[in-house]
């Protein structure tokens, strides 16, 4: 069977890995001749809203999917359309996914916590919401930030100026800046049939703005009992069909809803090695409408991102047990380039491990334990 994706960044690569011993072809979509899927899989280098090279993908493909959110959900419908391809994840998902203050409201409406916040179209708007929400906040474009991209935190009002330079002129959103204790992601994959599988809850660590370290299953029962509920109630609502994970933030027990993923994610990488079915795995088996496999754990995981560059594979293996991914991506600072998972048998040896990992290189994380 042949899905087609439109985007082949390194989830769409890693995505293609999973389904060839399945028989699931992909193939992708993406105006990036050196897309990192393209050395695994077919590419068809376009613009994501070219008519023409969507419509011959759908025409080819039993399923289109997306491996990230900033693709044209008009253009996708559009291109679909009489095709017989079937979508998944459902566009109500991408649409959602893809706006930060759709983000929200749905996380209002199915009773999630989230941070409270404002739609901020204007300078004067701007002022409101920061009079209103109070300071410090943070504010952001509501759509196309990745890796903190598109954020500005603001710590007092003559911060207001700044950002609003830095960001003005697209629609945004104001939010209350969290004092967390920590960050957790919460995964889950639907299948065609209605099927729900849950991940084990992942502690994530940033810097910069940008996904560094996640570790799971972080063993925190109340944390997950809640973080559980709620993607299992975003899946639901949107009647969905794939992988998705919600970002939140902790706070006295409490879990606060940051955003939401409607595909595969970074903090989800370590369950190639670490679970018994991947969420890249579990991810084209439910848009193939295949059953799908047990989230299970097999030990104790901690995924480092290698931002900028990928250090030399014959250092990072010395380290036994180590498990290399590298996107082949050329370098560049800030630039997700691949990562590294290491698996352990209880979590105080993956802690003992992570803490020798980060310091051969040279990161430096709070609160790692
Ligand atoms: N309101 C907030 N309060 C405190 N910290 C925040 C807030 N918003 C964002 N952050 C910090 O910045 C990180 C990135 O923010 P967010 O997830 O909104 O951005 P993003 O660019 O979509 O990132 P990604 O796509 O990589 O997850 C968060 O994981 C968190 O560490
Ligand atoms: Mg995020």
């Amino acid at each position: 069977m042949k899905l087609g994706i439109v985007g082949g960044g390194q989830l769409g690569r890693m995505l293609a890995i999973a389904g060839v011993p399945l028989g699931l072809e992909c193939q992708f979509l993406d105006p990036n001749p050196q897309a990192p899927a393209g050395a695994i899989a077919p590419l068809n280098v376009s613009a994501f809203t070219d008519q023409r090279a969507l419509r011959a993908l759908a025409r080819s493909s039993a399923v289109i999917g997306f491996d990230w959110e900033n693709v044209s959900v008009e253009a996708l419908r559009k291109a679909t359309r009489g095709s017989g391809a079937r979508i998944a994840p459902p566009l109500r998902a991408l649409a959602t996914g893809q706006d930060r203050l759709l983000e929200k409201r749905l996380f209002e409406r199915l009773r999630i916590p989230t941070t409270r916040h404002a739609a901020v179209n204007s300078r004067a708007a701007l002022w409101r919401a920061a009079a209103a929400i109070g300071l410090p906040g943070v504010l952001k474009t509501r759509r196309l930030g990745y890796d903190g991209k598109g954020q500005a935190v603001i710590r007092k009002h003559a911060d207001l100026d700044a950002a609003w330079q830095s960001l003005g002129g697209v629609p945004l959103l104001y939010e209350e800046f969290v004092p967390f204790d920590l960050e957790v992601s919460g995964l889950g994959v639907r299948a065609r049939d209605g099927t729900v599988a849950l991940y084990p809850l992942v502690r994530n660590w940033h810097d910069e703005g940008i996904l560094r370290l996640s570790m799971a299953p972080w063993q925190a029962p109340a944390l997950e009992r809640q973080a559980r509920r709620h993607v299992r109630a975003v899946l639901r609502e949107f009647n969905y069909v794939g992988v998705l994970a919600v970002e939140f933030f902790v706070r006295n027990g409490r879990l606060i809803a940051n955003e939401l993923a409607p595909r595969v994610h970074n903090s989800g990488h370590w369950s190639i090695e670490g679970a018994v079915t991947s969420q890249f795995e579990n991810h084209v088996r439910a848009m193939a409408g295949l059953p799908l496999g047990s989230v299970a754990s097999t030990g104790h995981s901690a995924m480092i991102n290698l931002i900028g560059q990928v250090p030399p594979a014959a250092q990072l293996l010395q380290v036994p047990g180590l498990h290399l991914h590298d996107y082949g991506k050329s370098s560049r600072p800030g630039r997700k380039v691949g990562h590294c998972t290491i698996i352990a048998s209880s979590a105080a040896e993956r802690d003992r491990r992570t803490r020798s990992l980060l310091r051969a290189l040279h990161l430096r994380l709070k609160q790692v334990p």
